[in-house]
């Protein structure tokens, strides 16, 4: 076996900037109660003990308390961002000094790759992924690697429908735990999650006032709900496009405004991207923005909006402030692209607040000590977490938040199953 002391150990941009993280994992430990007493349950019982860990995850505070508890509960981790512009530098240096860490801020395409690899070097056990890069890199370049993996998990919506996809085609070479379907995950960290930390970046890069702003949101999925939402709670007037009927028709009787993109196009002053869909947003929409268009994407990959259109369109860009990129026309015309159409909840802000990550990564954290007792014996496919677990984390959360439930009766409990007791 190879061991984490025989293979470099980390690259991080600035190792000084250590302390500073440490304070803000702190920080995000007192604000994810369930995760913590999952940490606190598996230094004795050890569950992780023997395992090796890769993971592929964005580096933030919330990460770094997930990463803490792996390694208490007995596992080697090397990890890796899971995109270029999302590492916060200070949380890699003081991450590094715990666990291989192999991150920072502004890595181009080459640097991203290679530090996935490097987590490989350790041949993992197990593979924690958000937006399944490391798993797709197992299996394109490394497949001889699949024989020691035991199982891996995906965080995210996208990452989720391609492993699905692998799976159903029988490419799927070890067994998948689907975090992202997770009730305790989807239901809040993509609604509220990136509801509020989307508009925290939209707002970091611009300072823009969104009351009475034309607030576009493509796809009225969880993410685009929760922007949706908390636009409309800062006085935006939210439109939705969608290219699903039933979304479609949701966000209605919520009370937006549906259009097609090519009419959004013309009235929009904020755009932002959350489909999972490449060429969201192309030429032609960016030909009848109007000017001083704030254009951004919350979707796990910088394909929604086209750039290299908007470039070819454009006479001139420049950066005007952190994370925001004017575009000129020939004809005076402006249009800012915030955090080069990368997630800009990540890159232009902190990501999600650690009360929605400290369930998301409860379910992660779980999903690790299922693989790595029942892994061996698992089919190559993606498996749902057992929804007990989601009931379990929702009630952890509940009671840290001071929160009581009622109960049933025995007789509510009989009556709910009775068939025979009618109107
Ligand atoms: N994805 C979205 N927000 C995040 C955060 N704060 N940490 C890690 N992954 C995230």
């Amino acid at each position: 076996m190879t061991s984490l002391a025989s293979v470099q150990k980390s690259k991080v941009k600035n190792p000084a900037l250590a302390e500073q993280g440490k304070l803000k994992i702190e920080w995000a430990e007192s604000r994810m109660p369930v995760l913590m007493k999952l940490r606190e349950e598996a230094k004795k019982t050890l569950p992780l003990k023997g395992m090796r860990i890769a993971g592929c995850l964005h580096v933030t505070k919330e990460t770094g308390v997930l990463v803490r508890t792996l390694k208490a509960a007995g596992a080697e981790i090397a990890w890796s961002g899971c995109n270029p512009l999302s590492t916060q530098d200070d949380i890699a240096a003081a991450l590094a000094e715990e666990v291989s860490m192999y991150a920072w801020h502004g890595m181009n395409k080459e640097e991203f790759y290679w530090a996935i690899e490097r987590t490989l070097d350790f041949k993992p056990t197990l593979t924690l992924d958000d937006g399944a890069d490391l798993i797709f890199t197992v299996h394109s370049k490394f497949p001889e690697l699949a024989k020691y993996v035991l199982g891996g998990t995906e965080e995210t919506t996208t990452g989720v429908h391609r492993l699905r996809a692998m799976a159903k085609d029988g490419a799927l070479k070890y067994p998948v735990i689907a975090i992202n379907d997770a009730e305790t995950k989807w239901d809040f960290d993509n609604v509220y999650g990136t509801g509020q930390s989307s508009i925290d970046g939209i707002i970091r890069s611009t300072n823009v006032l969104l009351g009475g702003k034309v607030f576009v949101v493509a796809g009225f999925g969880h993410c685009g709900r929760g922007c949706a939402m908390r636009a409309r709670g800062m006085g935006a007037r939210v439109v939705v496009t969608e290219i699903k009927p039933t979304a479609a028709l949701k966000a209605v009787l919520e009370g937006y405004e549906v259009m097609t993109m090519d009419e959004a196009a013309k009235v929009g002053d904020i755009f932002i991207t959350a489909t999972g869909m490449k060429d969201v947003l192309v030429d032609r929409h960016f030909r009848s923005m109007k000017d001083g268009a704030i254009v951004c994407n919350t979707g796990h990959y910088d394909c929604e909006i086209n750039l290299g259109q908007l470039k070819e369109l454009a006479e001139s860009s420049r950066e005007i402030r952190a994370n925001n990129e004017e575009y000129s026309f020939k004809n005076g015309k402006k249009i800012f692209v915030l955090a080069q159409g990368r997630l800009v909840n990540l890159a232009a802000a902190e990501g999600h607040p650690s009360e929605v990550m400290d369930m998301s990564f409860a379910n992660q954290f779980l999903g690790m000590v299922r693989l790595a007792k029942e892994g061996g014996s698992m089919k190559p496919i993606v498996y749902d977490i057992d929804p007990a677990q989601d009931q379990e984390i929702a009630l952890v959360k509940l009671s840290a938040m001071g929160m009581r439930l009622d109960q049933l009766t025995s007789e509510q409990a009989k009556y709910s199953d009775d068939y025979s007791s009618g109107t």
